[in-house]
């Protein structure tokens, strides 16, 4: 019998001419991204995005991003404007997301866009990616390749994991560098981080004002939601040690390696500790451990995504 593990496929030739072909009958497949991992289908095919949200299990209220090659492909569905060009020029491709008006002709489908007037575009960077939206003449919507509210995957075994014999094909891009999902900006109104990611209001305010109002109740985005990002385990922040049977989330040097113990960054590297915190979970939940205790972590830079990711995770 084949193992769980055989719907994920190399990147050759092959491979990438029947993704296509899946893809362009409505079918939908497990793509790497330089953030997570996707589930990616035909952002103007009714019967991929319907496949998308039941697999998931996903609110029909929450939109999905739609991933593009370039600005010159989204320029047919979506009003980018001069903020837009501001950020795409500093970086795109890459892990940003722009929230922005929809046309009117748009042909994308609008259970992607949860009936909203805006669309999330996102153009990634990841080579194998980007090869395969080269080859095809819509865009992808792709959300996190996990069940609704769950850990986002880092790796091809992670959606195999995830989703089983439920999905047919799945593009081994190796592990995914970033490893949380990018920063959502909305850019329909005054500029605003809707979701924290490793690029962050700090630098992004150096292309633009970014507003810091606390009032986004009105913006749907279900990356906003409590309870997100969780494996499902109780989290409890800003610990100092962990009982037996329980995990300790650990940032630093001063941290030992111990039993039970999970380094994030032994360099106190906030990047690399962004890019080991699902995997980290992930682990967790295999060793089938208690709880799950975490030190504090600084909340700059990185460290902002990956409080927000631990707060949600903790709801
Ligand atoms: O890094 C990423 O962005 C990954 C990779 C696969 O590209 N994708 C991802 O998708 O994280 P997903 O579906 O897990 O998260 C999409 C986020 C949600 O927080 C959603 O609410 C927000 O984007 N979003 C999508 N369309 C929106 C819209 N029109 N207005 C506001 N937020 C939107
Ligand atoms: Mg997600």
């Amino acid at each position: 019998m084949k193992n769980i593990y055989s719907n994920i496929l190399s990147f050759n030739k092959k491979n990438l001419s029947k993704t296509i072909n899946f893809l362009k009958k409505g079918k939908v497949v497990g793509l790497p991204t330089e953030t997570v991992y996707g589930l990616a289908g035909n952002a103007y095919s009714k019967k991929a995005i319907k496949k998308i949200y039941s697999l998931k299990k996903r609110p029909k209220k929450n939109p999905l991003i739609v991933h593009y090659l370039r600005f010159q492909e989204a320029d047919k569905d979506v009003i980018l404007n001069t903020n837009f060009f501001k950020l795409y020029k500093r970086f795109c491709p890459g892990p940003i997301t722009f929230v922005l008006k929809k046309r009117k002709k748009s042909k994308i489908q609008s259970s992607v866009t949860a009936k909203l007037n805006t669309v999330a575009i996102r153009f990634p960077k990841h080579s194998t990616t980007r090869s395969i939206l080269k080859k095809i003449n819509f865009p992808l919507a792709m959300p996190s390749a996990n069940l609704s509210t769950g850990i986002s995957p880092v790796s091809a075994k992670d959606v195999s994991e995830e989703f089983k014999k439920n999905i047919k094909i799945i593009i081994n891009g190796g592990n995914s560098k970033i490893g949380i999902e990018s920063t959502v900006v909305s850019l329909t109104g005054r500029p605003k981080i809707l979701r924290p990611g490793i690029i962050g209001a700090e630098i992004i305010n150096k292309f633009l004002k970014i507003s810091t109002s606390k009032n986004i109740s009105k913006i749907r985005s279900p990356g906003m939601l409590k309870r997100h990002y969780s494996p499902g385990i109780p989290i409890l922040l800003n610990q100092k040690k962990a009982p037996k049977n329980c995990a300790l989330i650990t940032f630093g040097g001063k941290y030992k390696d111990r039993v039970n113990h999970f380094n994030l960054s032994k360099k106190s590297d906030l990047k690399e500790a962004a890019s080991n915190l699902y995997k980290t979970f992930r682990k967790i939940k295999k060793q089938k451990l208690k709880k799950i205790y975490v030190v504090k972590i600084p909340n700059q830079g990185p460290g902002i995504p990956i409080n927000d990711r631990l707060k949600r995770a903790a709801h």
